[in-house]
């Protein structure tokens, strides 16, 4: 007897048993930004919903998130001041280091990531070290990397877990392992952007993080959105200089790379849905396209079925109750 092929969707019992993916609050990270400027939370009017903290309230706001089940933060820090040597990045009172210290305090347990970019600190708001010849401006790779490492380190010694560095310089997650280890911090780990895109979808984080750059753009040194082979390079390069977890972004637009990173290299795997992806879902539930429940948990559900081990997200608390079993 031939059997007729079926698919198995009798009952939620039975679709619940047969599927491949679930969803656990555990795959989630939250972005925070906190603000040296401000003594109480701001919203970003392009991200309704999202907000600049005060640093009075980043530890309270990192204990919710952790009383809902989350695991993780990544914290993103603006600064009162910017100048051309990033100073507030790598002060050992700035904004992510105090916050750092903060949340540690309150909510020990809570794994504490930290951005490591330079462009909030920067007048420029390049991610890196600028030199302007004439029409021309370059990004200074090496000089960048001394600064990003500096950072590094002293997000380390706040007592995060893990860095992030977001720059794409060249060289910065050997610089960084090293800084990191020879100081007594081989513990941290190193959660790099390997994949980062040149992406439109970042447009309202340059308004949420303060950072748009003042003059040419990213291009010189994130990624070429036609370029998958390019990524894989630049994967394998930063898992041999020492990254632990790698991280695609964009999210959405780039699900095959989040796969064939995820098959080749087997590593912890992240993806970063940013803040147009956010934006873009927002205006559409605003204009009655769609639930923003039903797209949100689609759109996860396909990161983690392409491979995600890790989403960081804007939607991370609300995730953490909408998957409680
Ligand atoms: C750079 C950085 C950016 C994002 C995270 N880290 C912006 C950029 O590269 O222009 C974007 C995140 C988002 O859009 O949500 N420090």
């Amino acid at each position: 007897m031939v059997h007729r092929p079926r698919r198995l969707r009798r009952s939620a019992g039975v679709r619940n048993l047969v599927r491949e993916t679930h969803l656990t609050a555990h795959d989630f990270v939250l972005p925070l930004f906190v603000s040296e400027k401000l003594t109480a939370r701001k919203p970003i009017t392009s991200m309704p919903g999202v907000f600049q903290f005060a640093l009075a309230e980043v530890a309270d706001e990192s204990q919710r998130a952790f009383d809902l089940g989350l695991q993780a933060v990544l914290l993103f820090g603006i600064p009162r001041q910017k100048d051309e040597q990033a100073s507030g990045a790598h002060a050992e009172d700035g904004i992510v280091q105090q916050a750092v210290r903060a949340i540690k305090s309150k909510c020990p347990e809570l794994v504490v990531m930290t951005d490591v970019c330079l462009c909030e600190y920067m007048s420029h708001g390049h991610c890196g070290v600028t030199r302007i010849d004439g029409e021309h401006f370059h990004v200074l790779n090496d000089e960048s990397v001394e600064l990003l490492a500096k950072t590094a380190l002293s997000h380390a010694a706040a007592g995060a877990d893990f860095v992030a560095p977001s720059d794409m310089m060249d060289g910065r997650v050997r610089a960084i392992r090293e800084t990191l280890d020879e100081n007594g911090f081989d513990q941290v780990g190193i959660m790099s952007y390997a994949a980062k895109f040149a992406s439109a979808f970042y447009g309202p984080f340059r308004e949420a993080a303060e950072s748009p750059p003042q003059f040419g753009d990213r291009r010189s040194y994130q990624m070429d959105t036609a370029n998958a082979r390019e990524a894989l390079r630049e994967v394998a390069l930063d898992l041999e200089e020492g990254a632990d977890i790698v991280l695609v972004k964009p999210a959405l637009p780039y699900l095959d790379i989040v796969w064939r990173v995820r098959e080749r290299f087997g590593k912890p795997t992240a993806v970063y849905c940013v803040s147009g992806e956010f934006a873009m879902v927002k205006a559409g539930v605003e204009k009655g396209c769609f639930e923003e429940r039903a797209a949100v948990l689609e759109i996860m559900t396909s990161l983690k079925r392409a491979g995600a081990d890790l989403i960081i997200t804007y939607w991370a608390k609300e995730l953490a109750a909408w998957t409680r079993p």
